[in-house]
């Protein structure tokens, strides 16, 4: 497996700031908890956090995400202004997309709120943690775990629904050239913010869940309904059969034919 020493990602790497510094551990508990530590000391904007390998990885809703040798786990720091927040999952999903469609040709799909899917199996996870006073951000971290070299036939138990690059490609993936695309693709949408509504019109693009009948389920509430569209600031419209809409902020979807 290819080395991923930190100069061996900001050798020569096409950004400005994210990437530009790296802390890398070949083992840690996870990546967030780092990044957090770093943001608090005041860290350059875009240092990351990459780990070989996690032991106790963080998924949303406080899951635990499987992160053995092999995949790629990161997390980077940013500073942005509280209205950006909102657009920071959108920039993370459309930068991993674009990110693997380049480097191995495959075709991945969004599924709201924040999963990257190919072929309707879940191939990479992605957690924002921020903290903010009032209308200040203090830091925003984006935390992305892709499967890349992870063979699912280890683990049946998540075969049903997830998959991983190496298991879609058929050969091992380098992972190096996709850590480098992804920093520069993430930077490059992060600078267009200012510009307006691109993103977030690029990543309702991207929804494989429009226009579907889903369940979405937040806590202990269960809705369903067709989703119908998303609004600016991220989060989910859904048609219930009255005929009332329901915005749903934060939740799980269930999209009904992959279940
Ligand atoms: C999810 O789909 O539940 C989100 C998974 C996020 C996983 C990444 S891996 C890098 C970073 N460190 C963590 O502990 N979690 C995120």
């Amino acid at each position: 497996m290819e080395n991923i020493s930190p100069a061996s990602i900001t050798d020569n790497l096409e950004t400005h700031f994210i990437g530009q510094t790296v802390i890398y551990y070949p083992s840690l508990t996870s990546t967030m908890g780092v990044a957090k530590r770093e943001a608090q000391r005041g860290a350059a904007e875009g240092t990351i956090i990459i780990a070989d390998e996690q032991v106790a990885g963080r998924g949303r809703v406080k899951r635990t995400w499987l992160s053995p040798r092999g995949n790629i786990a990161l997390s980077i720091i940013l500073y942005p202004s509280v209205v950006y927040l909102p657009s920071l999952i959108m920039l993370a999903s459309l930068a991993v997309v674009y990110s693997i469609e380049a480097v191995t040709g495959l075709k991945p799909q969004l599924k709201w709120p924040n999963d990257v899917l190919i072929n309707g199996r879940k191939v990479c996870g992605i957690l924002i943690e921020n903290s903010v006073r009032g209308n200040r951000v203090d830091y925003a971290i984006i935390g992305i775990g892709i499967n890349a070299n992870f063979r699912l036939a280890d683990f049946p138990e998540l075969s049903p629904i997830a998959t991983s690059l190496s298991d879609e490609l058929g050969r091992e993936l380098p992972r190096l050239n996709l850590i480098r695309r992804l920093l520069v693709e993430a930077e490059r949408l992060y600078l267009a913010l200012p510009s307006g509504e691109s993103i977030y019109r690029q990543w309702q693009d991207r929804l494989v869940t429009l226009g579907r009948r889903v369940k979405v389920r937040w806590g202990k509430t269960i809705c369903e309904g067709m989703a119908e569209s998303v609004a600016e600031d991220g989060s989910l419209l859904l048609r219930r059969s009255d005929g009332s809409l329901t915005k749903i902020v934060a939740g799980d979807v269930i999209l009904r034919d992959y279940v």
